[in-house]
C-alpha cells in the first residue's frame, strides 16, 4: 500500500551495537536514515512526506553530495522546507532536531534556521545545521577555491613518506588548538581527524585562524568528523603563507559583511544549543471526541523507564508542534483534510501524537465521520503497550464495534522497517 500523507518522528538511534546515541552524520548506521528511506518506498508519487530527525540526514556521507538529497530527488521527489529551528521551539535538548518536508513539486527549499528563513537551490550539496545567506555563501567560498585542491584528510598513513602531521581533536567543541606531530607513532593514535603534511606550522595557522573556527562551529553537529565534509575544503594548491586571520579572509576573498559575520559567530560560540522552550498556547475544544483524543497529558498512560525511553527514543512529538506541522501540511495542500479518502501513515506511530489530530482535523474540515476519518489513518508502531494506547486514544470514548475493527486493523504492532503494508489487505483478497 502506498500513502499520500507521511508524518513521521522515527527513532533516533544508532543501529549498531548497544549504543542508544545516533551516530554523526546520517548514514546507514541511523535507524532514523532506514526510516526516512522506507518513507520513500511507501509515499505515493503525488504524496507528502513530512518528518521530524536530525539534521545529520541532509549531511554529505560522501565525497560528493548528501547521499539521502540525492536519494530524494531521484525517486522524482524534491525537498520543500527545512526547519532547524526545532530545538529552540519545541525540544529543549542538546542534540538537534529538525522538521522537513518532501514531495512532487519542484520549489526551492524553504530553511528555517536561527529565526531567519532562506531559499535554497534543490542542487545543494548539503544542508549546514546553521543555515542563513551569509553561511552558505561563505561555505561556497570556502569549498571551490579557484584553483584549490582538496584537504587530504587521512586516517591511514604511510609510515615510510610520514614527514609531520596535525591532529584535529577538539576541534569540534569550538577550541581549535590543533596539536602537531612530528612523531609519527603519535599521529594516529589520537583517534582524532589528522592531516600529513610537510608545512605542518603553514597549515596549523590556517586551522586555527578564525575562518577556520567558524568553519568548525557551523558543522558542528554535521558529522564533519567525518573526512569526507572537511574534505570538501579547497586549499591553494600552491605554497600559502599566512600570518594572521586577514590573510585566511583574503585567501577565501571573503567580503567585508562576511568577516564580521565570520567573528561574529566565532564570539558567540557555544550559545547555539542552549535554546529555550517556548510556551506555546493550547486552544482546546470541548468536544468529547477532540477532548478524549487529545486533552492527555504528554507521554502518559504507561510507565516508562529511562532505559526503556533510551532504547526506543520514546520521546513523542509535543501536540503545538503537530499542529504547527498539521498546519503547513495544509497551507501546502489545501485539500489534504477537507478530501476524506487521502491517506496517512506514521510508522512509528508511538500513542498516537499525529494520528489523533489527523482524525479529529479530517472529520473538521471535511464533515466526515469518525468511521471514514480512521478507516484512511494507518500506524505502526514496535513496543505493545503504545499500540493499545493509540487504539483507544483514536476509537474515542464511546467506541462502536466498527471503529473498534478499524483501529485494530489500521494500527499495527510491528517493527516499521520490516512490515508489508497490507493492513488487512491480503486477509480481504481472499474472502471472495
Ligand atoms: C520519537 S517516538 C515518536 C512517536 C510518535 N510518532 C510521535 O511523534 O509522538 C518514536 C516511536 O517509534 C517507536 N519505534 C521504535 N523502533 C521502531 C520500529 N522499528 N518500528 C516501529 N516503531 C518503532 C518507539 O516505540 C516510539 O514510540
Amino acid at each position: 500500500m502506498e500513502f499520500d500523507k507521511i508524518l513521521v518522528n522515527p527513532p533516533f538511534r544508532n543501529t549498531s551495537g548497544n549504543s542508544t546515541k545516533t551516530a554523526p552524520g546520517g548514514g546507514r548506521r541511523n535507524l532514523y536514515t532506514s526510516f526516512a528511506y522506507k518513507y520513500i518506498d511507501l509515499i505515493k508519487n503525488t504524496g507528502t512526506i513530512y518528518a521530524i530527525t536530525p539534521p545529520g540526514i541532509f549531511k554529505s556521507t560522501n565525497h560528493s553530495r548528501c547521499v539521502y538529497l540525492d536519494y530524494i530527488n531521484d525517486s522524482g521527489f524534491f525537498i520543500n522546507m527545512i526547519d532547524l529551528d526545532e530545538n529552540k521551539k519545541y525540544f529543549n535538548v542538546g542534540s538537534p532536531i529538525c522538521s522537513w518536508m518532501v514531495s512532487s513539486k519542484n520549489t526551492d527549499i524553504e530553511v528555517s534556521s536561527i529565526g531567519s528563513k532562506m531559499k535554497l537551490k534543490q542542487n545543494i550539496d548539503y544542508i549546514p545545521v546553521i543555515c542563513n545567506e551569509t553561511i552558505v555563501s561563505i561555505i561556497n567560498k570556502m569549498h571551490n577555491l579557484n584553483q584549490g585542491i582538496n584537504l587530504e584528510i587521512v586516517r591511514e598513513r604511510n609510515p615510510d613518506t610520514f614527514t609531520g602531521g596535525i591532529s584535529f581533536g577538539s576541534l569540534l567543541s569550538g577550541n581549535n588548538n590543533i596539536k602537531i606531530y612530528t612523531d609519527r607513532s603519535f599521529l594516529h593514535k589520537s583517534g582524532c581527524l589528522s592531516i600529513e603534511t610537510n608545512k605542518v606550522r603553514t597549515y596549523k595557522k590556517l586551522f586555527e585562524s578564525s575562518l577556520f573556527k567558524f568553519w568548525f562551529i557551523i558543522h558542528r553537529y554535521n558529522g564533519s568528523i567525518y573526512r569526507s565534509l572537511m574534505n570538501r575544503i579547497k586549499i591553494p594548491e600552491y605554497d600559502f603563507d599566512i600570518t594572521s586571520d586577514d590573510d585566511v579572509f583574503n585567501m577565501y576573498s571573503l567580503n567585508k559583511f562576511e568577516i564580521e559575520y565570520v567573528k561574529y559567530i566565532v564570539d558567540l560560540n557555544g550559545s547555539y544549543n542552549k535554546y529555550e522552550r517556548s510556551t506555546i498556547a493550547d486552544n482546546l475544544s470541548n468536544n468529547l471526541y477532540t477532548d478524549h483524543a487529545r486533552n492527555r497529558e504528554y507521554m502518559s498512560g504507561i510507565e516508562r523507564d529511562t532505559l526503556r525511553i533510551k532504547q526506543t527514543n520514546e520521546v513523542f512529538t509535543p501536540t503545538p508542534l503537530v499542529q504547527e506541522m498539521l498546519d503547513k501540511l495544509e497551507e501546502q495542500d489545501p485539500t489534504t483534510f477537507t478530501d476524506p479518502t487521502k491517506t496517512f501513515l506514521d510508522n512509528s506511530c508511538g500513542d498516537g501524537q499525529f494520528l489523533s489530530e489527523i482524525v479529529i482535523r479530517k472529520m473538521e474540515r471535511s464533515g466526515c465521520s469518525l468511521e471514514q476519518a480512521l478507516s484512511t489513518t494507518y500506524g505502526v508502531e514496535f513496543m505493545e503497550d503504545n499500540v493499545l494506547e493509540c487504539r483507544a486514544r483514536l476509537a474515542g470514548p464511546n467506541p462502536t464495534q466498527e471503529v473498534l475493527d478499524i483501529v485494530e486493523n489500521n494500527i499495527v504492532h510491528h517493527d516499521a522497517l520490516t512490515y508489508h503494508y497490507m493492513f488487512g489487505e491480503e486477509k480481504k483478497r481472499y474472502l471472495f
